[in-house]
């Protein structure tokens, strides 16, 4: 079975308030809009993922989804049911998953069960989740006790027969816009099967729950460290480079890229950290296209490729091992440099310097060594 799947992310947000619609803010480093889609993409039985914005956001989504394999439709309408009757115009499977993208977490089980639901013929599927709370009616003085075990919170994404949403939302007669599609579905008298969902679905919708989101995302998470070790020989045609930051210095290093010897450590730690292999893998010394590259790029494809894992940087710290030049007055920018490239506040990064006591290679003044430790976090394997 294809099914695709439509990611409603045009609304405001204007109960997380804060500027930026939430969907295009960061959880761990990635816009809540791309956890959702890398969730969906992630599910061997997913399609393709077309993802609704508004016009004016196109940008921001761009942004927010770069590199990933989806369809940025800008779409949006006046209410999330106008954004998703948009977006199913474009829909040309069978099957239909509808999906918040102010929902980032969607752990693949669910998905699963809502594919087999309509692999067993159901044409309208969505998870649920039980109450635990005591309910009752709203008030200044409490109402009467509603049976919690009579109710369930309904989340997306929400899975359907393409043909009968579409048929559906064109016989819904309400001037009230629908919260979501099972409700549209059930007005058109068709029943829609619940499957088990998962508080991981839970939507975001006001700034305490983002605060809940992000303690749910971090328990999920395992420490890591990782090193990184790299020396350049002195030799090379100039402008100095390190940690990101070009030093007036009588000597260039050698080296296939701009030999940025303290960036070439940091970017070994952090692929380290998510196990990733090393910069040799990802940048090999023979290929053409790196000749001379900065090695900015390096650092933040790594960045990004951790960013893919579910990956979070907490801290990096480098050591420049070298008598000459003098580090300490480059030693802000280069932290703000380094921090800029990966993301982070410059108080997550640490740039320390040290000599060899004229020993060895480094005292000779024949190169440069650097090295650095990564401490992230990663998802539990
Ligand atoms: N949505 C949409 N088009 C709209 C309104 C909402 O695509 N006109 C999307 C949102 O981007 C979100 C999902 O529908 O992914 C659920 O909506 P909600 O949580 O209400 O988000 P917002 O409408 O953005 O927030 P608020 O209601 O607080 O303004
Ligand atoms: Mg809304």
């Amino acid at each position: 079975m294809t099914i695709s799947a439509l990611i409603v992310a045009a609304g405001e947000g204007s109960r997380m308030g804060g500027g930026l619609p939430k969907q295009f803010r960061s959880i761990a480093g990635k816009p809540l809009v791309r956890h959702a889609a890398s969730a969906l993409l992630g599910h061997a039985g997913v399609g393709p993922v077309s993802i609704i914005v508004s016009p004016g956001r196109v940008a921001d989504a761009e942004a927010s989804l770069a590199g990933l394999d989806v369809t940025i439709l800008p779409l949006g309408g006046d209410t999330r049911a106008q954004s998703v009757r948009n977006g199913l115009d474009r829909v040309a499977t069978p099957h239909v998953l509808v999906h918040d993208a102010a929902r980032p977490f969607c752990p693949s089980p669910v998905i699963d069960r809502l594919l087999a639901a309509l692999q067993s013929g159901d044409r309208a599927v969505v998870p649920v989740v039980g109450i635990a709370d005591t309910l009752a009616a709203a008030g200044a003085m409490l109402g009467e006790r509603i049976d919690r075990e009579a109710v369930v919170r309904v989340q997306t994404p929400q899975g359907f027969d393409t043909a009968l949403l579409r048929s559906a939302y064109a016989s819904w007669t309400s001037p009230d816009a629908p919260t979501d599609e099972a409700s549209v579905v059930r007005a058109h008298g068709v029943a829609v099967r619940t499957v088990e969902g998962d508080i991981m679905l839970d939507k975001l919708t006001s700034p305490a729950d983002w605060a809940r989101a992000e303690a749910l995302h971090g328990a999920n998470l395992v420490a890591r460290s990782a090193t990184g070790f790299d020396v350049h020989c002195f030799g090379g045609p100039g402008p100095l480079v390190i940690g990101g930051i070009e030093i007036p210095h009588d000597r260039g290093l050698a080296g296939h890229s701009d030999a940025d010897v303290a960036l070439h450590a940091i970017t070994d730690a952090l692929l380290g950290a998510f196990s990733l292999g090393d910069i040799g893998q990802h940048f090999p010394p023979s290929d053409r296209q790196w000749k001379g590259a900065s090695s900015d790029h390096f650092l933040a494809h790594a960045a990004a490729l951790a960013r893919d894992v579910g990956g979070i940087v907490d801290h990096v710290d480098c050591t420049i091992i070298c008598e000459a030049p003098k580090i300490g007055p480059y030693r802000g920018l280069m932290r703000s440099r380094i921090a800029t490239i990966l993301g982070l506040k410059e108080a997550q990064v640490s740039i320390k310097a040290t000599t060899t006591e004229r020993l060895g290679f480094t005292g000779r003044g024949e190169g440069i060594a650097a090295q650095a430790i990564v401490s992230a976090r990663a998802p539990a394997p």
